[in-house]
């Protein structure tokens, strides 16, 4: 019997591609997203409705999977977005929304699927979490602390949910080119305000990420990947993915802190 899987943010990028590829693998894809016309049918990609900033948005698009289905056996929580601002800058809504989005958002999505999962004894959970989800960068605090909650539920659901034979895992992308940089990064107006105390900041570094990113990897490394996690029940609870993520996770695992943030300010050119 076809697999049945459920991934959010399924309009663009990593999500799109991961649909496309594993419905071409032989899954059925229930393409959550939270404007279905951005996403082209074919038989085995159905696109749902689903926004994750709403338990009762989330729970009402299970209910309607579940009206074809008696199983989820792969859940991918892919949707999020990054916001760039100074934490002195940071207005209250956009802080609530970094975390409504990115932590709480899988959290919703997981509370809605794990009890089919737990029920049927069976079921797979990804999470796409970012190398900066282990690694700090300036004007990225509330994204990096977001993908860092976002590791720390994989770590704790892998216990909670073993004895019912669910798998979670969490895959670190590095920099890949998506609509991530040209339409999911919301900047601080203070912040990118050229009088800000932190221009020059602003000014070297984020020119550099936007174009890290739009010359990132291609996301169809992370669709495979995540064929091979769904393929693989020995498949490690974390797995880094491109060029970035590849180079600064290793190091990050091996130097000092000390040392490891050196060559990060290197890299950036962030001495000042
Ligand atoms: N691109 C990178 O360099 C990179 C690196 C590391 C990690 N990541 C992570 O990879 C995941 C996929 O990103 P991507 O690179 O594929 O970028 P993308 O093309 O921008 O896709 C992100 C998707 O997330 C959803 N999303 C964005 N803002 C949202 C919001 N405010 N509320 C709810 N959903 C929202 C959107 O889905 P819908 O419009 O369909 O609802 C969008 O299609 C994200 O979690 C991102 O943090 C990306």
């Amino acid at each position: 019997m076809k697999k049945v899987v459920l991934i959010t943010g399924s309009s663009s990028g990593m999500g799109k591609t991961t649909s496309e590829f594993l419905s071409n693998n032989g899954f059925i894809i229930y393409a959550a997203t939270r404007d279905i016309s951005k996403i082209s049918k074919n038989k085995n990609v159905i696109p749902i409705t689903m926004d994750i900033t709403s338990q009762k948005s989330v729970d009402e698009a299970v209910k309607i999977i579940l009206k074809k289905h008696t199983a989820i056996d792969i859940l991918i929580n892919n949707a999020g977005y990054g916001l760039v601002s100074t934490v002195e800058d940071l207005q209250e809504i956009e802080m609530l929304n970094q975390f409504n989005v990115n932590v709480f958002g899988v959290l919703r999505v997981c509370k809605s699927v794990i009890p089919i999962m737990r029920k049927n004894k069976s079921g797979v959970i990804i999470n796409i979490s970012s190398f900066l989800g282990k690694i700090g960068l300036p004007l990225l605090t509330l994204y990096n602390s977001s993908k860092y909650a976002v590791e720390g539920i994989t770590d704790s659901l892998r216990y909670e949910l073993k004895n019912f034979n669910i798998r979670v895992h969490s895959i670190l992308p590095g920099f890949f080119d998506t609509k991530f940089a040209r339409d999911n990064l919301v900047t601080n107006l203070q912040t990118f305000d050229e009088k800000s105390p932190y221009s020059s900041l602003v000014s070297s570094l984020a020119p550099v990420i936007v174009n890290q990113i739009n010359n990132g990897n291609d996301s169809i490394e992370v669709a495979q990947m995540i064929l091979d996690i769904i393929n693989d029940d020995k498949f490690p609870a974390r797995a880094t993915v491109g060029d970035k993520a590849k180079k600064f996770i290793p190091m990050r695992k091996e130097l000092s802190d000390e040392d490891f943030e050196r060559r990060v300010r290197e890299y950036y050119n962030l001495n000042g």
